[in-house]
Order: C-alpha cells, then sequence, then structure tokens
C-alpha cells in the first residue's frame, strides 16, 4: 500500500510540474506504459497470496484510474495554453495598412544625382549643401561680384522685399564653406538654384552641382583631367570634351565645357581657377592656395543621357 501511495504522489507531481505535452507523455510512459511503475506493480499481482490479491488488484487500479484522470486534466490544460500560443502569435490586426504594390522608380533627376554624388565621393569629394534663401553678399559680392557689375544682369534673380533672394546658381556654397575651413578641401555641393527664366530649354527652378577643389598646387589641366573622367563615367562611354574661353567673376581664367554629341558640340558647365578676390574675402591666402571650381546643369546632363528633348517633361505630371 506504501508502495502505491508513494507512485502516485510522485506521479501526481512530475504530471502537474510537465511544462508541454511531450513531457507529459513521456510520464504517462514512465508510469503507465508496457514497462511503467504502475504497469509493473499489475504484474506483480501474481506473486500475492489470493485472499491479498483483490484488495492490492482495487487499490493499483483505484490508482492507475486516479493517474490517467490527472494525464487528461494536465493534457487538455496543456492543450489550450498551446492553442492560445499559436493563436496570439498568429494575430492579425485588419487595422494595419495593407500589403501594397509599389509602384513608380525614383526620378532620373534623383537617380543621376545620386550616381554623380557616388563617382565625386569615390574621387575624394565630399558633399554639403547650403541654404536656397540667400544675401546678396553669398550669392554676388563674395563671389567678386560688386552691386552694379554688369555680371549680376547675366542671372535674372528672383527678389524678396527684405532684399535676400533664391540663389541663382550654387557658387554662394563655396564661400559658406570657405569662411569655416582652410585649403586643402575638396567638394560638391549640389541643389537647386532659381531664375526668372521660361522656355523649352530654361525652367524657373533648375538644379546645379557646384564643385570647388583647393590645394597648395592644384591646375588648370587637373580641372580638366577630373571633368573629362567623371563626364565619361556619368555617360559609360568614351567622351569628346573641350573646353572654350568664357567668363565669370569668381574664376580667372574661366571655360565652358562643351561635349561632342552627334555632330554638335553640347555645352554643360562652367569652371575655372578661383580668382583670388574670392579666397581673400574668405580669408584664404591666395599667395599659398590656388584651385578650381566649376558648376553644372544637372538636368542638362540627364537631358542627354535620358535623351529628353523637353526640360519641361522633367518637371510636369507625365500621363502614362
Ligand atoms: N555659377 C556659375 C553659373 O551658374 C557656374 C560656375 C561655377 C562657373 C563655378 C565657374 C565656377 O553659371
Amino acid at each position: 500500500m506504501d508502495a502505491v501511495t508513494e507512485i502516485i504522489k510522485q506521479a501526481q507531481h512530475a504530471i502537474n510540474s510537465a511544462q508541454d505535452l511531450q513531457a507529459l507523455e513521456n510520464f504517462r510512459v514512465q508510469y503507465l506504459g508496457k514497462k511503467g511503475e504502475i504497469t509493473a506493480l499489475l504484474k506483480n499481482l501474481g506473486t500475492l497470496s489470493a485472499d491479498e490479491r483483490p484488495r492490492a488488484g482495487q487499490l493499483i487500479n483505484d490508482a492507475k484510474n486516479l493517474v490517467e484522470t490527472e494525464l487528461q486534466n494536465r493534457r487538455t490544460i496543456l492543450e489550450t495554453e498551446q492553442l492560445n500560443q499559436e493563436l496570439a502569435g498568429e494575430t492579425i490586426d485588419v487595422t494595419l495598412p495593407g500589403i501594397q504594390n509599389k509602384l513608380g522608380s525614383l526620378h532620373p533627376l534623383t537617380r543621376s544625382l545620386q550616381r554623380l554624388i557616388k563617382i565625386f565621393n569615390s574621387l575624394g569629394f565630399q558633399t554639403i549643401e547650403g541654404p536656397e534663401v540667400e544675401t546678396e553678399y553669398y550669392n554676388f559680392t563674395a563671389l567678386n561680384t560688386p552691386e552694379h557689375h554688369p555680371a549680376r544682369a547675366m542671372h535674372d534673380t528672383f527678389y524678396f522685399a527684405d532684399g535676400r533672394l533664391l540663389r541663382s546658381h550654387t557658387s554662394p556654397v563655396q564661400i559658406h564653406y570657405m569662411e569655416n575651413h582652410q585649403p586643402p578641401f575638396r567638394l560638391i555641393a549640389p541643389g537647386r538654384v532659381y531664375r526668372r527664366d521660361s522656355d523649352m530649354t530654361h525652367t524657373p527652378m533648375f538644379n546645379q552641382i557646384e564643385g570647388l577643389l583647393l590645394s597648395k598646387n592644384s591646375s588648370f589641366a587637373d580641372l580638366k583631367g577630373l571633368l573629362h573622367t567623371v563626364l565619361e563615367q556619368f555617360f559609360e562611354k568614351e567622351l569628346t570634351i573641350r573646353m572654350r574661353p568664357s567668363y565669370f567673376p569668381f574664376t580667372e581664367p574661366s571655360a565652358e565645357v562643351d561635349v561632342a554629341w552627334g555632330d554638335k558640340w553640347l555645352e554643360i558647365l562652367g569652371c575655372g581657377m578661383v580668382h583670388p578676390n574670392v579666397l581673400q574675402a574668405c580669408n584664404i591666402d591666395s599667395e599659398k592656395y590656388t584651385g578650381f571650381a566649376f558648376g553644372m546643369g544637372l538636368e542638362r546632363l540627364v537631358m542627354l543621357r535620358y535623351g529628353i528633348p523637353d526640360l519641361r517633361l522633367l518637371f510636369e505630371k507625365v500621363a502614362i
């Protein structure tokens, strides 16, 4: 009797401590399986005397039933827990946004800008930005273009009532940077610029990528080599380029760069060696440092690369 009571106690403890169905099944086998402990007691009945046998048989059968009931109860609890866990894991929140098909892609201007930034970065140029609302000082004066200088008329500038303006080129970003950094450095400054202009080849807003390199021994030849490399990488083919003498107040000498495209020369950018007056306005020693700057029109490059005939297509909503 003691043995039976002891087994029941152990079985109850084991069953109630089982944390999952597999552990529970192991305990069932341990007590009620073919070689289980309670099964063994039943098998041993034959060794008892005839008058002991009925009482012992009754006792062991009761124990067997009790353990079976406990097993079943625990099984029900564990199955419910498992189901609840599965349900919690699979909960669908029907108020969340559905799975969407992503239509569309990056705008050609964005793609091209990202590619150009990558090309310049790989050549050691860092990317910076500057404000689109500027003062006359940054847009003109510091760039060696004093008041009443005829070059101010080259850009038809948008002015605010307070005298500030929408930058007409990205060159003022050069000034912001040089005011706070001493050479050597090389950077590009992409961004929007604004001019009062609108036709097939002009929009009131367009994008430029400014470039600036200052060091102790940079030359016009370096400028040409750099631009040739960048343009060939951008267009992914060999190009013939030419530099045409030009004028910008903030560079001397200045040039415009054309690429041979079909049977035409197409103008792509303006550039030159940074004018000493510009360096002096930023407290950079123009005897010690030289450098070059350039400004390219992003839209122009994109139109060529993708064969887009009308600049305005880049900014209009197009039905497809
Ligand atoms: N800022 C000039 C323009 O908008 C381009 C340029 C930049 C020229 C830097 C020379 C050097 O036309």
